[in-house]
């Protein structure tokens, strides 16, 4: 196959096919000089060619090249998803096509940054190369990087939340926050007469940072030039995925231009604070009373006190490496420990240390654990231990987790790095021993404080088909919140369990009561909390995980009491409405934010919600079905737990067949009662006025109007139904609630409500793309999936990754790949299979569990190969196939 050699002239740009005939021969007129800028149109260019080309060769010098040249190069093959190479290095191969080959699969699997942009580009940056393992998130920073504007380093223990007033306009509010720890990741150095080294334009000649995604080990290359000193300095780091508290950084620092006196420093610094999110700086950032500084030779301890929920933090470092040879010197202050170490440094030569710490927290009446911890806390493994441990643990989980796509660089590359994000917030190894969900923005950042949302509905479903145990353990993290939910619910003045919008450490609400329009600079109240649907999630994970587990323990112990509860809690919502003789439930929101109230109103919510009503009626339905399967036993022991009687269960049976939906001629269902009556934006006069009009609500209120008034959307509400069910069971719930709908209905729903989305939030396209492929419209679908895979990596919404990445979406795409392309459904009795592979994709391969059974799945265009660990069934299409253990199974489709 072909590929394209790019020969950067002095006066343009000369792109020629190679290896195979006809050569063909583009010519464009870009100098040398600016091809960095001119990279988007070469692609464009290169885009527009129908050859087909398997890679792209440029005549750059290796030597000359720049962190501008090396990005350039980068986004070129990004751009035109194809492995970008040097010719010079090509020119030395015996196989071309190999050569290509084995980059392209590189690529997939890291995510290199070079150069160094200060603000928000570099904190987006720092989220997307986070190292993790479930329980401690290190952002991707150099170890030089203190808290500032221009960069941000954090340490984050899943679970580490803490509750801070702050005073807003006269007002006192609590903000429950996603605490920063204490960091012990600093290193630095100062040459001698010098000023310690600061990382910034001026000091950094160059800098390439490297995550391996297979493996979890973050690299630096850094040359700095301190006052004409230049030094190379490689960083490496490696939270063990092994064992949840270590983690381990690796300094190498050469002097390239001089011999003489360096120290080389090492901090534990407890002055940290909460900085990373722009809008919350105004409020308390500061969560931590330090409790205890101590050092001894080449170890420090720290332990920190977090002010309200008294969660003891101890940290523990230690220094390794050869040169601790020399004498470590401590100085302890009042908040921070200083360790230095100083050497005679030759020119050439390569000086390293390792730093290597141990986390631990402890909840208040853990106090003489915590005590003995202090006095002997976990000791460090030195950073080649936890590298090789790290290492046999992520290939685990990748061999379970790994979605592999041929034929599409880009996606592959995307769907790896939304499971290694995945992976680093929430893993099946160190959750084992926490109490904790997945965060909307990971072990990333602080936007939305670390809580746990309804995105769980998005996420569960990828731990659920690759480890179903990590699956349970998150429902546990909502049973063992079942009773505040309870108390929730009896607060606002019903029964049942009401779980809170924003959860964190003890499950009560969270949401804040008042939120900031960043473009009005105004505060409003914050009606958020209304989206009481956050329950229908939970119960639906519930469910889920059940219909695929057989967990008969988790259910009758737990499962079926959080359903019962959440069921009587929508039970006592709903009233009856004589005007309408149906059921009616008010004050709530849907998943579209856009709407709190109705126009005017002083009171938030609104009535009926479409999707919030369809998936009360499932629930009451799916419960329905389940007291069925289990034992008198168990119903009894239940109906002791919840206190729920067969009266108010015959009272569900009732309202699912009599809730209230509005529905217009055409078979639009309104997203909620009176949603047809609201005016329609003008799209085009704000998309000429702010470009991206992506926080549509913002853009409405900075403008003197609210989008409570008009049919504008953030994200998919009534068409979620569409994204949790199967079409035919929405079908059933209309005619089960006595709608009769026409045949092309979803298809007109997507059309009208699409018309009318801003995709406000990244959980929007994703679900969009779903549908789309649903109803046919599979370029549609393809662009919105894209779209939705590149949230994060281009930051789409122009900021947001900075404080970190975005769970919910990183994994819809991962399940839409499986669900949507892949066409894998597994709520059926039957695992089903009915595949529809994007045009650009040659095979897709993944693995996935269902009752206990593992599945390898392989599909091509035309054909689909599974073999499964033991003897099972499944559904390709209309057909039943029975599976022999271990025997792989090949039909066309
Ligand atoms: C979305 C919500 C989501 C939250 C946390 C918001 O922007 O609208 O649906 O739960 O982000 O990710």
């Amino acid at each position: 196959m072909n590929y394209i050699a790019i020969k950067l002239q002095a006066s343009q740009v000369q792109l020629v096919s190679k290896t195979g005939l006809p050569i063909a021969k583009a010519e464009w007129a870009v100098s040398l000089d600016n091809w960095h800028e001119k990279v988007l149109s070469l692609a464009e260019k290169i885009n527009t060619f129908d050859w087909e080309f398997m890679g792209i060769a440029i005549d750059l010098s290796k030597e000359d090249l720049t962190d501008l040249d090396k990005s350039a190069m980068q986004t070129l093959s990004e751009s035109v998803n194809c492995p970008l190479v040097l010719a010079a290095d090509l020119a030395s191969v015996a196989n071309v096509e190999a050569y290509f080959k084995q980059v392209a699969a590189e690529q997939t699997w890291t995510l290199d940054y070079y150069g160094y942009t200060p603000g928000k580009s570099e904190y987006s940056v720092e989220s997307l190369l986070t190292t993790g393992n479930g329980f401690i998130g290190l952002r991707g920073t150099l170890p030089e990087m203190e808290i500032s504007e221009a960069h941000y380093p954090a340490t984050y223990l899943a679970g580490l939340y803490n509750g801070a007033p702050s005073v807003i306009e006269g007002r006192t509010v609590i903000n429950e926050d996603f605490v920063n720890s204490p960091n012990l990741q600093y290193l630095s150095l100062k040459i001698e007469n010098q000023p310690v080294l600061e990382i910034n334009e001026q000091s950094l000649t160059s800098l390439h940072r490297h995550l391996d995604l297979r493996t979890g080990v973050f690299t630096a290359e850094a040359l700095v030039n301190s006052q004409g000193y230049q030094l190379k300095i490689i960083t490496r780091r490696v939270v063990n995925m092994a064992a949840k508290d270590h983690y381990s950084l690796s300094y190498e620092v050469t002097p390239m231009n001089f011999s003489g006196k360096i120290k080389l420093i090492a901090k534990s610094d407890a002055s940290v604070i909460n900085f990373n999110t722009e809008r919350y700086r105004s409020l308390t950032s500061e969560h931590l009373d330090i409790t205890h500084l101590s050092a001894e030779g080449a170890t420090t301890t720290v332990a920190v006190s977090t002010k309200q929920s008294k969660i003891q933090v101890i940290q523990h470092s230690e220094l390794s490496g050869e040169l601790l040879e020399h004498e470590v010197v401590n100085e302890i202050s009042e908040t921070e420990i200083v360790q230095t170490i100083a050497v005679e440094a030759k020119e050439g030569e390569s000086y390293g240390i390792e730093k290597s710490v141990t986390v631990a927290y402890f909840f208040p009446e853990e106090a003489s654990a915590s005590a003995d911890y202090l006095v002997s806390p976990t000791p460090a493994k030195t950073f080649e231990t936890n590298r090789l441990e790290s290492y046999q643990a992520w290939l685990g989980l990748w061999e379970k987790a790994d979605i592999s796509v041929t034929g599409d660089l880009m996606s592959q590359k995307l769907l790896r790095l939304h499971t290694y994000h995945l992976l680093v917030s929430g893993s099946p190894i160190a959750n084992q021993a926490l109490d904790v969900s997945i965060t909307a923005r990971g072990l990333h950042g602080e936007a939305y404080r670390g809580h746990i949302f309804w995105d769980e509905i998005f996420i569960l479903p990828f731990y659920q088909l690759h480890f179903p145990e990590m699956a349970k353990q998150l429902l546990m993290y909502r049973y063992h919140r079942l009773g505040a939910a309870k108390e929730n619910a009896k607060e606002a003045g019903y029964s049942g369990a009401m779980y809170p919008w924003q959860s964190g450490l003890d499950g009560t609400e969270q949401t804040q009561e008042v939120h900031l329009n960043p473009l009005s600079g105004e505060w409003g109240e914050d009606y958020s909390r209304l989206q009481r649907h956050v329950s229908l999630a939970i119960a639906y994970n519930v469910w889920n995980y059940w219909h695929n587990t057989g967990d008969r323990q988790f259910i009758s112990q737990y499962g079926t009491e959080m359903l019962l509860e959440i069921a009587e809690f929508w039970r006592s919502k709903a009233l009856w409405n004589e005007k309408l003789n149906r059921y009616s439930i008010p004050n709530v929101m849907g998943p579209d934010e856009f709407h709190e109230a109705y126009p005017n109103s002083q009171e938030g919510g609104v009535t009926d919600n479409a999707y919030t009503n369809m998936m009360v009626v499932w629930l009451f339905e799916e419960i329905a079905t389940l007291l069925t399967e289990l034992t008198t036993a168990e119903l009894g022991e239940l109906q002791i737990k919840t206190g729920i009687t067969a009266e108010k269960l015959a009272e569900m049976q009732a309202i699912r067949q009599q809730l209230n939906l509005e529905i217009n001629d055409e078979g639009i269902i309104a997203q909620y009662a009176g949603y047809f009556e609201l005016k329609e934006v003008d799209w085009e006069y704000y998309r000429e006025k702010f470009g991206n009009i992506y926080r549509m609500d913002r853009i409405l209120k900075a403008d003197g109007k609210s989008a409570d008034d008009y049919q504008v959307a953030k994200q998919a509400d009534t068409l979620m139904t569409f994204y949790n069910l199967a079409k035919a069971k929405v079908d059933d719930i209309l005619t089960d609630l006595n709608y009769h709908l026409p045949a092309d209905y979803l298809e007109k729903n997507l059309d009208y409500y699409l018309q009318r989305t801003s995709h406000g939030s990244t959980l929007s396209r994703i679900v969009h793309a779903q549908l789309a492929e649903m109803v046919g419209k599979r370029e549609l679908s393809w662009q919105l999936y894209q779209e939705a895979l590149r949230s994060d990596y281009q930051d789409i919404q122009g900021g947001t990754t900075a404080e970190g990445i975005h769970t919910g979406v990183m994994a819809a795409t991962l399940m839409v790949t499986l669900q949507t392309y892949g066409g894998v459904d597994s709520r059926g009795e039957l695992l089903s299979f009915a595949p529809d592979l994007p045009n650009t994709w040659q095979a897709l391969r993944f693995c996935l569990t269902r009752f206990g059974v593992m599945y390898q799945v392989r599909l091509t265009t035309a054909t689909i190969e599974v073999i499964a660990n033991e003897d099972t069934s499944i559904l390709i299409g209309q057909t039943l196939y029975d599976l022999t253990k271990n025997q792989p199974l090949k039909v066309s489709y």
